[in-house]
């Protein structure tokens, strides 16, 4: 039974991959030749496993469209599901700002031209595209903390500007706030229908994508979008820690982490040789194409369908693009066996999860400010709190990737409180190192809030492995 089970599971994924191979076909991406000797026959996946010999690979590729999160039919999401004598007290979301344009271009190659400006009738359509749009146009008064004012409210560029959101990023987060606000407006009644500024609390960093990426995500959520209502406060550090930034200890698990990356990409000779190929090609020392980033500009060139760029020299392909993935990947499984990137991550992501349990505490005591909490933030600031929470499989933050945190009361207990933990909808409370044996502890259907308190105040410095019991104490912890 077991057996077949497993067998369906492989064969749904078979299917998926040759799915996912054929789009690519459509999408013009596969190179028509693969004539490079030595290059594809280490890293080449199989696009159909073998259900008999192979376990399930992670594919680079599929890998990759699932961080593009191209904007489609509505998804199936775990939030707000509870049991019926639950009520639903506060939700904490933290998002990642939606698609945007690369950060970094590929030395000496033409960028992708992609166009920045909204346009109601392009794809991807978003039903609620057309108000937005015009709502932003007509300005904000001074709905913000400075220096946030000076920014934009929503990308205006024909050819996208370095970093900024493209269309496709606001869709993916006008999706995201009407999912939430079916669930936590309609269905739960988070917000009384007079709701006040004070019931928001929303904070973003200084970027422009950022900040737009929060503003289409608040106005697919809310019934009437207000300026008056609205309050965005600014956050200088991406790791949100506000006024407990300064954390030595955290800053040496960075630089030890920095170094394992950097040990791990010089043993990866198929790595070095694909890098040497591109810069042949784009005719700059490798060095440079190197710290040029180029992964971050071809991923978007995938999620645009956009081929990549080519000089006089040749082009760049789809099995260098294989090849950094495949590594990225890689990293990322060495980076949850070292544990470094977990010290940094426990240190960095105390600060913002101390503040959203004292936000959930002053819910439980059932004050009415702050029900609604959006940090709107980057793939450093979810992938530090994911670590922190036990959540190292999760995968890296995907272009409008949320992680939301819903705080619950028991009517038939009011003073019993539990949490549960969502990622891109799926429920993963069962995962968090703060309750990942609850069931075999107790009968309660849900996480208690305790839980996640204990683990913030105590149990994440226990998990550092020394003997300090608090933040200060961890972030100043001598002969580490
Ligand atoms: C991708 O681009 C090619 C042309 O470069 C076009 O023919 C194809 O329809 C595009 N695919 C999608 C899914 O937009
Ligand atoms: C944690 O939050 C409490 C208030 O809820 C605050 O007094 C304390 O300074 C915070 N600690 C850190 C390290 O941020």
């Amino acid at each position: 039974m077991l057996f077949r089970n497993r067998f369906l599971l492989l064969l749904a994924l078979a299917a998926l991959l040759a799915f996912v191979s054929l789009s690519l076909q459509f999408f013009h991406l596969i190179p028509v030749s693969t004539a490079k000797n030595g290059v594809s026959s280490k890293s080449r996946k199989r696009i159909m496993p073998d259900p008999v010999t192979e376990p399930p690979v992670t594919d680079p590729v599929y890998e990759a469209l699932l961080y593009c999160n191209i904007p489609s039919v509505a998804e199936r999401s775990m939030e707000g599901h509870a049991p019926h004598h639950f009520k639903l007290v506060s939700v904490h979301v933290f998002i990642r700002h939606g698609d945007r344009y690369p950060l970094y271009v590929i030395p000496k190659t033409k960028r992708p031209e992609i166009d920045c400006t909204l346009v109601a009738n392009r794809k991807p359509y978003h039903p609620k595209l057309e108000a937005f749009i015009s709502h932003m146009s007509k300005g904000s008064g001074a709905s913000f903390e400075s220096p946030l004012n000076s920014l934009p409210l929503y990308p205006n560029h024909p050819l996208c500007e370095m970093g900024e959101l493209t269309q496709t990023g606001v869709v993916q987060h006008l999706q995201n706030g009407q999912l939430l606000r079916d669930i936590y407006l309609k269905k739960h009644k988070l917000l009384p229908n007079d709701w006040s500024a004070d019931q928001l609390y929303l904070e973003t960093t200084g970027k422009s994508r950022t900040l737009q990426s929060g503003l289409a995500l608040l106005y697919g959520f809310l019934p009437d979008f207000d300026w008056k209502k609205i309050y965005f406060r600014h956050q200088p550090s991406a790791l949100f820690c506000s006024g407990s930034c300064y954390c030595p200890v955290r800053n040496q698990y960075l630089e030890k982490e920095q170094r394992r990356q950097y040990l791990l990409r010089l043993k990866n000779s198929q790595l070095e040789k694909t890098y040497g190929e591109m810069a042949k090609i784009v005719d700059v020392p490798t060095k440079q194409l190197r710290a040029a980033n180029p992964i971050d500009s071809m991923l978007c060139h995938l999620c645009h369908n956009v081929s990549f760029p080519c000089t006089r020299n040749g082009c760049v392909d789809m099995e260098h693009f294989k090849v950094i993935k495949t590594h990225q990947i890689e990293d990322e499984r060495e980076r949850r066996e070292k544990k470094l990137y977990l010290g940094y991550s426990l240190l960095g992501a105390h600060p913002i999860l101390n503040q959203t349990i004292g936000r959930m505490q002053r819910a439980t005591e059932g004050r009415k400010e702050e029900l609604f909490a959006l940090y709107s933030a980057h793939d450093v600031t979810l992938s530090p709190v994911l670590s922190a929470l036990g959540l190292s499989e999760a995968r890296f933050p995907r272009f409008a990737a949320r992680l939301i945190f819903e705080l619950w009361q028991d009517r038939e207990k009011p003073n019993e409180h539990s949490v549960r933990i969502l990622y891109n909808g799926v429920d993963v409370t069962f995962h968090t190192s703060f309750c990942q044996d609850h069931h075999k502890r107790s009968p309660k259907p849900m996480c208690p809030f305790e839980n996640l308190v204990r683990f913030v105040k105590r149990d994440m410095f226990v998990a550092l492995g020394g003997s300090s019991t608090n933040y200060d104490d961890a972030c100043h912890r001598e002969g580490f």
